[in-house]
């Protein structure tokens, strides 16, 4: 038998794939063990469900932070000591090339800012997985690279709602209904520099009928994400 893994979660909202997951480690069906729960936003559902399974949850709210930026500015000693603006635009691939450096530089520093508090949670965890459960914010190397600390070793997972490459972005589901495909999916993929473009570890899909609204298409969407995450991860535990 596989050791189990400990992984950490983090969401923004309802958190029925938090909750498949917690399902499955409590059915001993995948060999893992949640070790928290974060989440960007105070107040939903999804750190309910985690406290109710016992699971030490932190919320680090990225919307104030923002604000805060946006109001009061960003000086050198609000950013985390190991920042370094020129790394983080060398390696990020969230901006293409004709985007305005303000907006940019604005972006990647208070992130960083949000992803500094982030990590003050995290890393005090052992943890072997971080698994990103609906959790609806791009993260920027600056975190990366703080947590894939070895190389070419990837330890952050995310499940998005469509079958990439097609479909990157906040609306999987909505762009597939839009579209008017006939197949729709989902895929879990590790994180890299870019916006849903990291390595694919699984997928799975499901049939469009004409006849199906925006709403059945989530429906027959998250039913398919709530076996394919639980996969994903005995993959990764069974790998190590
Ligand atoms: C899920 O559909 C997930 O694929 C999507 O958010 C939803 C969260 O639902 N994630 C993304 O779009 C990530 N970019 P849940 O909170 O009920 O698990």
């Amino acid at each position: 038998m596989t050791d189990k893994i400990n992984i950490g979660t983090l969401i923004s909202g309802g958190g029925t794939n938090l909750q498949a997951i917690i399902d499955a480690c409590l059915e001993n069906s995948i060999d893992a063990n949640i070790v928290f729960t974060g989440s960007d936003n105070p107040g939903v559902k999804g750190l309910e469900r985690a406290q109710k399974a016992g699971i030490d949850t932190f919320v680090v709210d990225y919307s104030n932070i923002v604000k805060s930026c946006k109001k009061n500015g960003i000086k050198d000693r609000d950013l985390p000591e190991d920042f370094n603006l020129e790394e983080i635009l060398s390696k990020q691939k969230l901006f293409a090339s004709g985007a305005s450096p303000e907006q940019t530089a604005f972006f990647l520093q208070s992130r960083a800012i949000a992803e500094k508090q982030l990590l003050d949670k995290i890393l005090s965890y052992d943890m072997d997985l971080l698994v990103l459960a609906g959790f609806m914010r791009v993260l920027t190397p600056y975190f990366i690279d703080r947590v894939n600390t070895e190389p070419k070793c990837y330890k952050i997972m995310n499940i998005h709602p469509a079958l990439l490459p097609s479909f990157p972005g906040t609306d999987g589901y909505g762009d597939t209904f839009a579209y008017g495909c006939k197949i729709g999916g989902c895929t879990v993929h590790y994180i890299d520099y870019g916006e849903d473009t990291g390595p694919i570890i699984g997928q799975k899909a499901f049939e469009i009928k004409d006849s199906d609204t925006l709403d059945d298409i989530k429906k027959k969407g998250l039913e398919k994400e709530w076996e394919l995450y639980p996969q994903c991860i005995q993959q990764f535990a069974e790998s190590l």
